[in-house]
């Protein structure tokens, strides 16, 4: 079975240093304990300089990400932050074409740039595909296919190896003003097969195969078990549950039992 990664969105959370490191202590503690799974804190980008500064050569399993990285290195754009300046701060991660990124402008077009540079900049990205919602005529698995060849277009299959994707159906996601809760273990499982299969005409069945899937959209304390289990997920992408230490620390546990 593969390793389980679990991967905290903090999203526009918290709003200070102080509290970024309160939220991030309990976290580094919890890693502590962790055997196969690893952890990866996406803070908002400008406290990963702080974050980075807790972490040690010890900890293996504790990681720092961002939430979003641009698809310029540097030059005249305002307000961008490009992935070398992630990875120079301590980030090793980035998530990419999350949902609520794709709702502020960022196109297919836009989310391959961003992870063609990403993937040169040696970030591991956390691909985010979904679809607003289910049709009975199935369309929404030609939006996950489209979203998936979209966005690796023309990338090379030797980046493979820094590719994890994440299942995260938008009317699952507890922000979604339509939310209505996490998506079923085996809705999930039949996704990341049907992911999987998109994924080996990108690659091949191997690299496919060995791409970690992870599932996303209100992952609490009590589903995460039957992701991981059930849903054979390879791992989590957690929001609002990233935020409560004592929950998030439990949903640890549980992705490490499970590896
Ligand atoms: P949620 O968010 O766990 O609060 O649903 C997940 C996400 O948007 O990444």
């Amino acid at each position: 079975m593969m390793k389980k990664t679990v991967v905290a969105n903090w999203k526009l959370n918290p709003d200070s240093p102080r509290e970024a490191r309160e939220l991030f202590l309990p976290v580094k503690r919890a890693a502590r304990g962790l055997k196969k799974t690893t952890v990866v804190v996406c803070p908002p980008v400008l406290f990963l300089p702080l974050l980075a500064s807790y972490l040690n050569d010890s900890q293996k399993r504790l990681c720092l990400g961002a939430q979003d990285a641009f698809w310029a290195r540097e030059g005249a754009w305002t307000g961008q932050i490009g992935p070398s300046s992630v990875r120079k701060s301590g980030g090793q991660y980035v998530i990419l074409g999350h949902s609520e990124k794709r709702a502020l402008g960022d196109s297919d077009a836009i989310i391959r740039e961003k992870l063609k540079l990403a993937l040169a900049e040696g970030l591991r990205v956390v691909l985010c595909v979904g679809e607003k919602e289910r049709d009975a005529a199935a369309e929404y698995l030609k939006i996950i296919r489209g979203q998936l060849t979209a966005a690796l277009e023309r990338v090379p299959k030797r980046f493979a190896a820094q590719l994890l994707v994440a299942y995260e159906p938008l009317w699952a996601i507890s922000t979604a003003p339509r939310s209505s809760g996490a998506d079923t273990p085996a809705d999930f499982l039949e996704k990341a097969i049907f992911i999987r299969k998109v994924l080996s005409h990108w690659s091949d069945h191997g690299r496919a195969m060995a791409m970690p899937v992870l599932y996303g959209g209100s992952v609490n304390r009590k589903n995460a078990a039957g992701f991981l289990a059930e849903g054979q997920a390879d791992g989590l992408l957690v929001g609002r549950a990233s935020l409560r230490p004592n929950e998030f620390r439990e949903i640890l546990k549980i992705a490490d039992a499970s590896a």
